[in-house]
């Protein structure tokens, strides 16, 4: 496989293209934004651990049954993965109250739900990812009726998995964003799953072990990240 030209840049992630066209390569780089960038760092090392992280999740999930983008590991920063067309939604699923969710209804952090609560976010950073529900999604075609319906049941899915996968390690998922991909005619999962993107609290201790640490100057993130990598691939 040939690595070419660059195609996309995002926030923590860049997207190169390969001699074959339905794949890329996705590289994790050590930025970190939060609150749409209006907070920027550098989080040592943050590339190599969510990239190592989101592989060992994609293939749990994969074991699962559950289709996604990643191909494989190929070096410290960079994962081969199918070229889809993203979905530009952020769903979100919500286990335990925190952040935003915290500040939109006035609930104190960790409030439990009766259910898991499901959340779209439409995916534009010029309009800082306003939340939408399926009225919006369907009038401006973001994705097809049967499409949301395939997303809403696979996210439940993850949901499930995801918490079992946790918890097994000790740690507590929160909350989680996941991204969606067309790909063949069919809606496979994609971007990462890591500490960027999942809220996960230490069982027992509830120390937060995520990008909160980062976003509110919480100190030892790298750490954070490290105790989670170290989880994963125990
Ligand atoms: P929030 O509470 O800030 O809305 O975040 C909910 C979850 O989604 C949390 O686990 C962090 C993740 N997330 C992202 O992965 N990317 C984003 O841009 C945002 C805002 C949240
Ligand atoms: N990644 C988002 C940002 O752009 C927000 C977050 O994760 O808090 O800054």
């Amino acid at each position: 496989m040939e690595k070419r030209k660059q195609i996309y840049e995002g926030k923590a992630k860049i997207i190169f293209e390969t001699d074959q066209p339905e794949y890329v390569i996705q590289y994790f780089k050590d930025d970190a934004t939060a609150f749409n960038a209006a907070k920027k760092g550098v989080i040592e090392q943050k590339g190599i651990m969510n990239n190592k992280i989101s592989t060992k999740i994609f293939e749990f999930l994969q074991s699962q049954g559950v289709e996604t983008h990643f191909v494989k590991h190929l070096s410290d920063r960079e994962m081969l993965i199918k070229k889809v067309e993203i979905v530009p939604l952020e769903v979100i699923i919500r286990n335990k109250a925190a952040g935003s969710l915290c500040r939109l209804l006035g609930l104190p952090e960790g409030r439990a739900f009766e259910t898991p609560i499901l959340e779209f976010c439409y995916k534009n950073d010029a309009l800082n990812d306003p939340l939408v529900n399926e009225y919006h999604i369907r009038a401006l075609n973001f994705a097809t009726e049967k499409e949301i319906a395939f997303i809403k049941e696979s996210t439940f899915k993850i949901n499930d998995l995801m918490r079992n996968f946790f918890s097994r390690l000790n740690l507590e998922l929160i909350d989680f964003k996941l991204e969606f991909g067309r790909y063949q005619g069919k809606i496979i999962l994609a971007d990462e799953i890591s500490p960027d993107t999942c809220r996960l609290w230490e069982t027992g201790t509830g120390k937060k072990l995520d990008k909160d640490r980062f976003r509110h100057d919480l100190g030892n993130i790298e750490e954070a990240y490290k105790e989670v990598l170290s989880r994963v691939t125990s």
